[in-house]
């Protein structure tokens, strides 16, 4: 077994290598994400992945506790709308290493008594770091429930297929030159329906088949409630007219990383989600619609009050307070976080 950053990643290349011989010569796109990201060797498995200040990327929960502030009031409010259920049963699904789970347990919501907060998290490097306070879970429940689940930036992390239009739409597949990952195209037995007839010679796209069954899974397994999925967003026509770099990236260390092929389970692989390749969601707003919807501004007010009271003696819990302003910032931003998709798939 290598060790070393070095090792895991030539293992995790290794893994890639097996699949591709094992498949006669070339793996789908989708599979080369998989095991990239979640192969035993893969970004997420060996620990990457660590959403935060210090990690690679920065996700609303890692701004800071604000954001599951807001989270607690609007579980407070389907809580109450669902006639006040106990247990409230809540999945945080793709949970990472619990920063949100975190935030809602602080921020003490009314419903707290009742609260059955479950993280859902693949990669047992990120459940490792799961607070004591939540139930820690590889998976999503088998039974059906009355509650939320909650899925903040998850969907785009999902394996996706990958197709190109040259005459028609040819599907990428990934092989191995003997030097390194190249991309083969295949034409497909059968071109998704999401995907336009005609698009420009060298037009890329990206099918959601994992994302479109985890959200039909994840609806089915509420008797009543809500699944709430936050994420950045577009849709299916977009994608094809716009550079694929824009919508496919890849992360390391806050960095945008290399091309996709190279550099295997060192990096990110993430991809924006087209929403109309999803079931149709029951509602759907920008992040900063439902920040303010569910009372953002009145906790940004209460920091900046408990603040003033505490400035001449300021303590953790004040700097904390007035941190509120500047998370609030970052949240609502129209050109980053606040632009973000809010979509709601509402079980009666
Ligand atoms: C971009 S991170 C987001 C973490 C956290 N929700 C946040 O907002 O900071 C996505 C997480 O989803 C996890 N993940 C991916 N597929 C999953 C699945 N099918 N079930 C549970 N977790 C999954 C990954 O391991 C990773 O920790």
């Amino acid at each position: 077994m290598p060790s070393g950053a070095d090792g895991l990643s030539r293992a995790a290349a290794d893994d890639v290598r097996r699949a591709i011989a094992g498949a006669g010569g070339a793996i789908r796109f989708d599979e080369f994400v998989a095991i990239a990201l979640y192969g035993e060797h893969g970004f997420y498995t060996r620990g990457g992945g660590r959403a935060g200040r210090r990690g690679d990327f920065l996700t609303s929960p890692e701004v800071g506790p604000l954001f599951g502030a807001v989270i607690a009031r609007a579980l407070d409010a389907w809580w109450e709308e669902l006639g006040r259920p106990d247990p409230y049963i809540v999945i945080d699904a793709g949970a990472g290493p619990g920063t949100l789970a975190r935030a809602v347990m602080a921020a003490q919501p009314r419903c707290a008594h009742a609260l059955s907060y479950r993280a859902v998290e693949l990669s047992a490097a990120q459940r490792a770091a799961h607070p004591p306070t939540v139930t820690s879970l590889a998976a999503m429940p088998e039974q059906k429930f009355t509650g939320v689940i909650i899925a903040n930036e998850l969907l785009d992390n999902l394996p996706f297929r990958l197709f190109v239009y040259d005459g028609g739409w040819r599907e990428a597949y990934v092989a191995h030159d003997g030097l390194r990952f190249v991309e083969r195209l295949v034409a497909p037995p059968e071109v998704p329906a999401s995907l336009p007839g005609v698009a420009a010679h060298g037009s890329r796209v990206a099918v959601h088949d994992a994302a479109r069954e985890w959200v039909n899974d994840a609806v089915s397994l509420l008797n009543r409630g809500r699944l709430v999925v936050i994420d950045y967003c577009s849709n299916t026509t977009s994608m094809t007219t716009r550079p694929w770099r824009e919508w496919l990236r890849t992360y390391v260390g806050h960095e945008r990383g290399v091309h996709y092929l190279a550099s295997v389970s060192e990096q990110d692989i993430t991809v924006e989600v087209a929403v109309d390749q999803l079931p149709r969601p029951t509602t759907v707003s920008t992040q900063a619609a439902f920040l303010h919807t569910h009372g953002i501004e009145d906790l940004v007010a209460e920091g900046q009050a408990a603040w003033q009271r505490a400035a001449s003696h300021p303590d953790l819990a004040a700097l904390n307070m007035r941190s509120r302003i500047r998370e609030a910032e970052a949240l609502l931003d129209t050109s980053g976080l606040g632009s973000f998709s809010v979509l709601q798939w509402v079980v009666n």
